[in-house]
């Protein structure tokens, strides 16, 4: 029973740790994909700027050279049509005040007036401005004497545009996908699931009811038998039919849709705390307080006995069947209602925390793990309420706190805090 015999359970274990492990390597490998894809497709970017950058000097460089040499044309076609054929750069030449006289690789409707024209390409050399320097355009005379200054703007070509964003386009996209695939993925993992466990609940409820049917017959022959004298049998018999037919109505409960009815909590809770205190050690001293004797909630009985009775039944394993288990029943202003079950156990260790609630999870020799997984399914699936470990150390023990909704309310936790401290109590 003790958290001793944790390491003599290891398949369990493994299968969630694998699981986890498998997460976080998937992960990792993706974010190395991410941040190489990144930094590849970055490279080629800064190796294009630079060769764009580099072609639109060369052009400028070749009308310098043209003006300068003389014969103009000759050069500018050459450089300009064969040896840096540029259909690409958005490239304007201006004058010394940025007036617009040249363009290339601009998309500009031929059709609007000049003054709009210029319009347009002024308002471009200012976007160019911030993109890129300007390059310089000396224009000198025979004697070396500077005269002018033309300037060459431009801007990166859309493919280089393309491909800055390209990669952070492709891996959104990627990602949306694998999100939807996971999402999809686990989504019929929760629907198998659930198939398996109201499907084995059912066929429980099902084969238990035939054999447990004939055993009340059998028990009604036996008492209007005359020659059977043994009430004290009958009795027993009865109390473990009795027993029977609880345990197959939560199966049968918990393989369909339950129906909720009003009960008065505090009622369910005693009567569960009754049947409980005869069958457990002596030497567990379980207690209720609440702050109304009357606290009416729609809970399904047979489901809700069951979460009583498993709380209960991990607190006295826990408290290794010394102590006591208190029971901490208020209910709130607008009807939602807070449950705290205490016990004086050993604790639950931090890292354990968050598996305890999953099946097959168990530190127990003899226990399936399934307690806490059908509590929090009956209370979470079945109510609509919520249920946590509200507090646990080893030294003071545990506190699983369940929130049940009220007429379309649930208090959250912090409301159940300064409910059960009492604070707003009255309001
Ligand atoms: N009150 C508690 N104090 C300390 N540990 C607890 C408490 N309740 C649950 N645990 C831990 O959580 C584990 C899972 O509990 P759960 O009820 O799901 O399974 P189990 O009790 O081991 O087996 P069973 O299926 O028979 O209930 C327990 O084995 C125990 O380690
Ligand atoms: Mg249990």
């Amino acid at each position: 029973m003790g958290r001793s015999s944790s390491e003599k359970q290891p398949k369990k274990w493994d299968l969630y740790q694998n699981r986890s492990q498998m997460k976080w390597g998937v992960l990792a490998v993706a974010m190395v994909i991410t941040i190489a894809s990144i930094f590849y497709t970055n490279q080629i970017v800064k190796k294009l700027k630079e060769r764009e950058a580099q072609l639109v000097e060369l052009y400028a460089k070749s009308i310098e050279y043209a003006v300068n040499v003389g014969n103009r044309d000759e050069v500018l076609f050459l450089t300009q049509n064969i040896i840096v054929p540029n259909n690409s750069i958005p490239v304007i030449l201006t004058d010394g005040v940025d007036k617009p006289l040249d363009f290339r690789n601009i998309d500009i409707d031929p059709k609007i007036s000049p003054k709009q024209r210029q319009k347009k390409l002024r308002a471009l050399v200012e976007e160019m401005k911030l993109q890129h320097e300007p390059i310089e355009i000396i224009f000198t005379d025979e004697n070396g004497g500077v005269y002018d200054y033309n300037y060459v703007y431009y801007k990166n070509s859309f493919l280089l545009d393309q491909l800055t964003y390209y990669p952070i386009v492709q891996l959104s996209v990627i990602a949306f996908f694998i999100f939807l695939a996971f999402y999809a993925y686990s989504n019929s993992k929760a629907v198998e699931q659930n198939r398996v466990w109201i499907g084995l609940a059912k066929e429980t409820a099902h084969q238990l009811g035939t054999p447990l049917s004939s055993l009340v017959a059998w028990i009604e022959y036996l008492k209007m038998d005359e020659d059977f004298n043994y009430p004290e049998v009958l009795e027993e018999l009865e109390k473990d039919t009795h027993r029977l037919e609880t345990i197959t109505n939560r199966f049968s409960s918990i393989g369909s849709i339950p129906t909720l009815e009003d009960e008065n909590l505090y009622e369910v809770i005693r009567s569960n705390v009754d049947y409980l205190s005869k069958r457990i050690s002596t030497k567990v001293k379980i207690s209720i307080a609440t702050n109304s004797q009357v606290v009416i909630a729609p809970i399904n009985r047979a489901l809700f006995d069951w979460v009583i009775e498993n709380l209960c039944k991990n607190a006295v394993d826990a408290m290794k069947g010394t102590g006591n288990i208190d029971i901490n029943l208020v209910e709130g202003p607008e009807g939602g209602v807070v449950i705290d079950i205490r016990d004086t156990g050993g604790g639950i260790p931090k890292d354990k925390l968050k598996k305890i609630f999953i099946p097959g999870y168990s530190t127990k020799k003899r226990g399936w793990g399934l307690g806490l997984t059908l509590t929090k399914r009956i209370v979470e699936n079945y109510h609509n309420g919520k249920i946590f470990v509200k507090s646990s150390n080893p030294t003071e023990g545990t506190v699983f706190r369940i929130l049940l909704p009220g007429k379309d309310y649930l208090l959250d936790a912090e409301e159940a805090d300064l409910l059960i401290s009492g604070k707003t109590a009255s309001a």
